[in-house]
Formats: structure tokens, sequence, C-alpha cells
């Protein structure tokens, strides 16, 4: 039953299009190791690296994931030479300029989380540009993750939750998980069925920390240069067959 459908929906893995998580989490590694590889700079595998993202966003929206964040530069990437951070901020750059005509066509509602504030004044603009135009869009919600890590996050949530306790908003027989939750940036999105990481490492490199109590992981040694839509498909169908118990007996 489900083979037919795929079929006809263009899918090679037996994916159930009636189970596809809301929210899927990517961290998006190997870049450097794709270009090192191909004895290209460093720089040609992030550029490689945004096509991909083009390639995952429309496959996702088609197979109607909700919400796509996108690990794309972390609070420690500061720590990487400046000429690789320049080229990183530049990709950003030129990213939200040239597709936020065709990602607002498409319906897609781009969103960020992390400390964006500290990212270079052009990145920001266009960020304001972007988020502002397609705030409506009722297709896919691309969230990027830019300058965030979750204990940043969780900090800067217990900083405003204490400011709200001092100012007598919040009492402390108020405080639970959903709470919390409500103070973090990723506040408007549910927590991620599924984080993939490509690239081999399998670690969590201070991304979402409290959103992941319960996700599932999938790690593939593919860089993400060469991760597409098959791919994608292929991490859905291991998705699909894991037995989720969320601390329970099934
Ligand atoms: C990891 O590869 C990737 C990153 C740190 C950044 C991901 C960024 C992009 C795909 C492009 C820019 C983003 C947008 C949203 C336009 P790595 O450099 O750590 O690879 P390595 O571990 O092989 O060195």
């Amino acid at each position: 039953m489900i083979l037919e459908a795929n079929m006809n929906n263009n899918l090679i893995y037996d994916i159930d299009l009636s189970k596809i998580p809301k929210h899927i989490a990517i961290i998006m590694d190997g870049n450097g190791r794709w270009a090192k590889s191909r004895f290209l700079p460093r720089a040609a595998g992030h550029k490689a690296g945004v096509e991909t993202i083009r390639e995952i966003v429309k496959e996702a929206s088609r197979l109607g994931i909700k919400h796509l964040t996108l690990y794309a530069f972390s609070t420690e990437n500061w720590k990487r030479p400046k000429p690789e951070v320049d080229t990183l901020m530049k990709l950003l750059s030129m990213y939200l300029q040239n597709e936020v005509n065709e990602l607002h066509k498409n319906n897609v509602k781009l969103t960020a989380i992390g400390i964006t504030k500290e990212l270079p004044s052009i990145c920001i603009e266009k960020l304001n540009y972007a988020e502002e135009l397609t705030k409506n869009n009722a297709g896919i919600n691309l969230n990027l993750a830019l300058n965030y890590g979750g204990r940043a996050d969780i900090k800067n949530a217990f900083i405003d939750i204490l400011k709200d306790y001092k100012s007598g908003k919040i009492d402390i027989n108020d405080i639970d998980e959903g709470i919390i939750k409500n103070y973090l940036s990723t506040k408007s999105i549910p927590d991620p069925e599924l984080v993939i990481r490509t690239s081999g490492e399998q670690r969590l490199s201070n991304f979402l920390l409290w959103e992941v109590a319960y996700s599932e992981f999938y790690y593939t040694d593919i860089h993400w240069p060469d991760f597409n839509k098959e791919e994608l498909q292929k991490a859905l169908f291991v998705y699909q067959n894991r037995d989720r118990r969320f601390g329970g007996l099934k």
C-alpha cells in the first residue's frame, strides 16, 4: 500500500507520509572534509553546502515537514580563523539575499534562533527583511540556528525567568518544563523528533540541548555537500522504523 503510494510520490524509501515528523533538526557537518577530499579550499565546501540547503529545504517541504532547523553557525564557530568566519557570514548574507524571493514564493517561513544581534549588520538586515517578508507564510518553517548555542540559550532563559520572577510576573510555583520551554528561543516550535548529523561525528555540539530530550538521532558518514533528498528520505525511513518509548514501555 505504502510502496505503491510512494512510487507516485517519487519516494525511493518506503516512507509513510502520514507519519512524517513535524520538526527535523540538522547538524550540517563535513563541508571542510568534503572540500579537502577534492583538493579544494574549505570555502568551496561551504559553498557546496549552501546548494545542499536548497535541495533539502525543497524536499523537506515536499514531504510535509513543518519545521526544519539547520545548525548554520554555533556560538563556538567564532573560534575559526577570521577568513573562514567571514566566508560563512558572506555566504549567509548571499543566501538570504538570493533566496528570499524564491523562499517567499514557495510559502517558506524563515526564522532564526541564536544571538543574531551579534552577527554582522549586513546579515542582521537581510535576516530581518526575510523574517518580516515571510512571517505569514504557512508552508515549511526554515529555522536557521545562527550564533546559536544550547547552553547560551538556556542561560538566557534563566536570566529572563529571574527577571520575570523579580518583577512578580511569575512565581516559583509556576515554573515547570512548559514554562522553561517558553523562555527558550525555540518556544514557538515543537521539539525535534529527529536530529540528523552528517559526516560521521556522533555528538551534539551544543545544539538544542533542552529540546532533544526525546529526539531520535540519525548519523551518516556522508558529508553535508553530498547529502541529498534521497539521504533525507533514508533518514526518515530509519526514523519511522525506530521504537520510540519516551521512557515508558510498549
Ligand atoms: C560544518 O562543516 C559546517 C558549518 C560549520 C557551517 C554550515 C554552513 C553552511 C552550510 C553554509 C552557510 C550557511 C547558510 C545558512 C547559508 P565543517 O566546516 O565543520 O566541516 P569539517 O568538520 O569537515 O571541517
